[in-house]
Formats: C-alpha cells, structure tokens, sequence
C-alpha cells in the first residue's frame, strides 16, 4: 500500500515558475558582454564565474533571471549555475548596497578588535549580519579570513582592502561613504560602486583614470618573513605587551609607497583606541 506525500505530512510546495527574461534591450547589450567573456575559454562553461559576476554588476546581485542567462549562454542548466552561485559568497543573492562593508571576524582579526568594530557597526549603522542600511548605501558582513591577517583587524568594502582598522575609523568610514565623502583603501584602486566593481570582476578593465596604477604593493608587515628568510632583516624578539613598546622600536613611518589610507588607523592600533584593547584581558587575580 502506498501513501500520498499529503498523508505522509511533506509538503512539495508550489512548482516554481521559470525566471522571467530580461528586457530585449538588456539582454542585447549583456550578449555582446558575455560572448566577449566566453571566448577567452577554450569550453564556454569555463566562463561560468565571471559570467555570474556580469549578471552582478546588472542588478547588484545575482538573480533568477540573471542565472537563467547564464544558463542559455553557456548552455548549462539552471540547477547547474544555481549550484555554482550559492556556493561562492562573492555572489550576492538579494538586493543590497553600493558598498558591501565587509568585517574580518576571522580568528586573528577578531582577538585584534574586528569582533568589536563588528559590534559596533552594527550598532553605529542600526543593521545585523548581510542587511543594509535604509538609504541603500552600505550592506554590512562579516567575512572570513582574508588573507590580510599581517594588518589585523582588517575591513573590506567591495573587495578593498582597509587595514588596522579600530571601531573609530570603521564608523568614521561609513558615516564617509554614506555621505558620499571620498573614501580611499589602503592598497588598490579607489573605491567604485558594487555593480561597477562587479563588472571588473568579470573581467572588463577598469577604465578610470590612475586606478591600474594604483594597485598598491606589499607593506613591511607582508614581506618581513621574506627578509628574514634572506637575513635581511633581525630576527624577530619577544613582543612587549601591548602599551609597552620596545623602548629600541622606533614608531613605524609608513614609506610613501604603502597607501595607507586616511581611513586607516595609526598603526599601533589598540593604542590608538584605548576603549578597545584588542590584547587578551586578564583576569582578575592574574
Ligand atoms: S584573520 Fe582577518 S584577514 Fe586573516
């Protein structure tokens, strides 16, 4: 004897209706791009990825409608590119901001403050995890490693890199971008919006005026290791706790060729913003 899913309890839910198509306009203009990304691959499923960040830098994210054609270009299904972008997180799945506001709450990071400038943001923008702002302009996260751990706490705004952060300058940030004041990474090109940044991402160059040269180079902190793998540089001492520099470590004075940005805080970090002591806490007793 068999039973039907209705006795059995499971509901299959309404069938989904296939995705609607975009605009006659929109898809002649986003053909033209996307044959241009699927000839630089030998087979066109290869193009998937920037494919997907191309339908991005239309909507702001990654719709039905925009996977579905993903699909038709490179003839895969829909299931298949579905499967492709909910995996990668570089892939936004609902409507969000101009600037993706993204907090390394990664190990390192957190123990050097990013759990606190995430608090704080979140307080400071009135958002949680992934939501954006009322006015459209930020859309908060917090993200994982970043490979950037040499300059912890580390927050990123669609992709570029803002080093030593402090819940100071992270506010003072995005109070900037909100505002629509310049606002300059670390390293890297200047900021651009997320649709924009998307459409370099998927390959397409980044045709504004110094942003190629400005990609920025690897700081002290990145290359140390090197140094001293070559000898060229002391090997490394027991560091002082936190508050108590080497009385023998000169204050670092950033070469011109590092970018720091004016968004960035001093170097010495937790000194720079006493209220937030990213060192461990002791006890008390200890
Ligand atoms: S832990 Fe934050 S960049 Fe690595």
């Amino acid at each position: 004897m068999t039973t039907s899913s209705s006795e059995r309890g499971v509901s299959l839910g309404m069938p989904e209706l296939p995705a609607p198509a975009y605009p006659d306009d929109v898809r002649a203009r986003l053909e033209t791009d996307a044959r241009e990304i699927v000839a630089r691959y030998p087979d066109s499923r290869s193009a998937l990825l920037p494919m997907l960040h191309l339908v991005q830098s239309e909507e702001g994210h990654v719709t039905r409608t925009g996977m579905r054609f993903c699909a038709d270009m490179l003839g895969l299904t829909t299931a298949e590119v579905t499967a492709v972008a909910t995996f990668y997180t570089m892939y936004r799945r609902r409507p969000s901001g101009d600037y993706q506001v993204g907090v390394c709450t990664n190990t390192l990071c957190a123990v050097m403050g990013g759990d606190a400038i995430f608090e704080e943001l979140q307080e400071h923008l009135g958002v949680g995890n992934g939501e954006t702002t009322a006015d459209g302009k930020v859309t908060l996260e917090h993200i994982e490693c970043n490979a950037a751990c040499d300059y912890a706490p580390v927050v990123m705004v669609n992709w570029e890199f803002f080093d030593n952060q402090t819940p100071e300058s992270a506010k003072r940030m995005v109070d900037d971008l909100r505002a629509g004041r310049p606002v300059a990474p670390t390293r890297g090109a200047p900021l651009c919006t997320f649709k924009e940044t998307a459409r370099i991402l998927a390959g397409f160059p980044d045709e504004r005026e110094g942003a190629v040269e400005a990609t920025g180079s690897a700081g002290p902190a990145s290359l140390i290791g090197l140094k001293l793998a070559k000898g060229e540089a002391a090997p490394a001492r027991v560091v002082h706790p936190r508050g108590e520099a080497p009385q023998d470590a000169p204050p670092h004075e950033p070469s011109p060729t590092e970018h720091l940005s004016s968004h960035d805080a001093p170097q010495d970090t937790s000194a720079s913003d006493p209220a937030h002591p990213s060192g461990p806490v002791a006890e008390e007793g200890e």
